[in-house]
């Protein structure tokens, strides 16, 4: 696999120089990249598998009428996620250059600044998912030496904010900081052709064990039984869509730049497949760990519980109930969830060193630790202040993604010139005409969509917003 490779290097310089005529007086510097497609399929799947598939999934299910809704998010999956990620790869990997570079690239002067954008959301998104992430591993560790408190509402107030949870935000953000400096090839891909499979085994060993409770088949029927009405419902379709372009890391430039590092040998819809199919692979299964779990506690009324909060509470709280197989399974719960969260940080530091290493030449050591520093120092604010926390996450989510993958698919579908050639190449004749349909979701489908989840964020952003700012 890798000897192929390097046969594709031949027409990646000639047509980068096609691409970008502005670039033409700097000699291409040699630009890392992925040693193996599977590394880089994991690396996508590590992005995309993270907090969103093993709480934010099923919680949203609960709330939107089971299957009903998992039924929908799967239509939405195909409808915006596959074609965005599709957009992002065709940016990434035809301008061989991270967000900044791809833009200015692709689309002059006029489109650069929707890069920054990318790199900022990046830097605040990363800047509290750390901090959560924090608190998993605050979990794990308590898990392994000595057990899930029995209180877990009193110890998640104590562990969410102030000292400790910035201790262990500064912890996980070194370790992401770790693997990034190791770089593309032995740094990502090798953390993630490691983790990605632990996790996979994890839940699916969780799954079957879920089935032995007592209990389960209630569990089932409710996560799998469809309430269709829901449907009918427009805050349904735009929850759908949300969800299937924030478990798929959409809208902020991680798919495009891990797309730059890829041999243009590669079809990219087979991958885009590849990737969704498996994220979506580990949210169904995670369902058959909670559903279970929740009901055979008889905590139903939890899982419906939309805070971060609940997955530190109510899930850790069953751990504790169920005695030694109970600590066992939270450990092994909490260790999946620390896997997916160390993948998906790596990639959104990776945003942002690839435009410090792409734009300003900044070796990659120097860029990972300073822009980690930075980041790591930016989200002490949202671990001393969980209202913080919530602020930044409504704006990231509800703004920042929407708006960029919006601005993404215009450009794209509308502007790109290059898109189908791009997204052609190594696709088998049969699947061609098949991605002029691509372009039209591009263009219509997905700004519908993506401007129903702005408006549906809207309340929610002033409200997590008013509640910081003590309004
Ligand atoms: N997809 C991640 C999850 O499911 C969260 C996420 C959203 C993300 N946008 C991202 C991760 C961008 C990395 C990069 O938890």
């Amino acid at each position: 696999m890798s000897g192929d490779l390097h046969s594709g290097d031949g027409d990646d310089r000639t047509s980068v120089a096609h691409a970008g005529p502005e670039h033409a007086d700097a000699p291409e510097f040699a630009r890392e990249m992925w040693k193996t497609r599977l590394g880089f399929v994991l690396a996508a799947v590590g992005s995309a598998v993270g907090l969103g598939n093993m709480w934010r999934f099923s919680y949203l299910t609960a709330e939107n009428g089971g299957a009903a809704f998992v039924m929908l998010y799967v239509l939405m999956t195909a409808v915006v996620g596959i074609p965005v990620m599709l957009a992002e790869f065709t940016l990434g990997r035809g301008t061989r250059r991270s967000s900044i570079g791809a833009l200015r690239k692709a689309g002059g002067r006029r489109w650069a600044p929707l890069g920054y954008v990318f790199v900022t959301a990046g830097i605040l998104i990363l800047s509290f998912y750390s901090v959560i992430a924090g608190w998993v591993t605050r979990y794990a560790l308590a898990g392994i030496f000595t057990g899930f408190p029995a209180d877990t509402g009193a110890y998640f107030d104590q562990i969410s904010s102030g000292t400790p949870a910035m201790g262990f935000h500064l912890f996980f953000m070194a370790v992401t900081i770790a693997i990034v400096m190791g770089g593309v090839e032995k740094g990502i891909e090798r953390a993630s052709f490691i983790m990605m499979p632990a996790l996979f085994l994890i839940i699916a060993g969780l799954a079957v064990w879920a089935a032995t409770l007592a209990g389960s088949g209630e569990g089932y029927s409710f996560y799998l039984a469809p309430s269709f009405d829901e449907l009918t419902n427009p805050r349904t379709l735009a929850a759908a869509t949300s969800q299937a372009f924030f478990s798929l890391s959409l809208g902020m430039g991680a798919m495009l730049t891990f797309s730059s590092y890829l041999s243009r040998q590669e079809s990219l819809p087979r991958e885009a497949g590849l990737i969704s199919f498996s994220d979506f692979g580990v949210a169904f299964v995670s369902g058959l760990v909670v559903f279970p779990v929740i009901f055979a506690l008889g905590l139903q009324g939890a899982v419906g519980e939309s805070t971060v909060g609940a997955l530190f509470i109510s899930l850790p709280g069953a751990f504790n109930a169920m005695g030694a197989i109970g600590r066992l399974v939270g450990i092994l719960f909490f260790v999946a969830l620390f896997i997916g969260a160390v993948t998906s940080a790596i990639s959104l530091l990776e945003v942002v060193v690839s435009a410090l290493i792409d734009e300003w030449r900044i070796p990659r050591k120097t860029a990972a630790v300073g822009a980690g520093a930075f980041i790591a120092t930016l989200g002490l604010w949202p671990a001393a202040d969980i209202n913080a926390l919530g602020a930044l996450d409504a704006v990231t989510n509800y703004i920042f993604l929407p708006v960029g993958g919006l601005a993404l698919a215009i450009f794209v579908g509308w502007l790109y010139k290059n898109s189908l050639d791009e997204v052609s190449r190594g696709v088998g004749e049969g699947f061609r005409p098949w991605l002029k349909g691509w372009l039209w979701l591009l263009r219509i489908v997905v700004p519908v969509l993506l401007v129903a989840v702005l408006f549906s964020g809207m309340g929610a952003t002033r409200d997590a917003l008013s509640t910081l700012f003590g309004g």
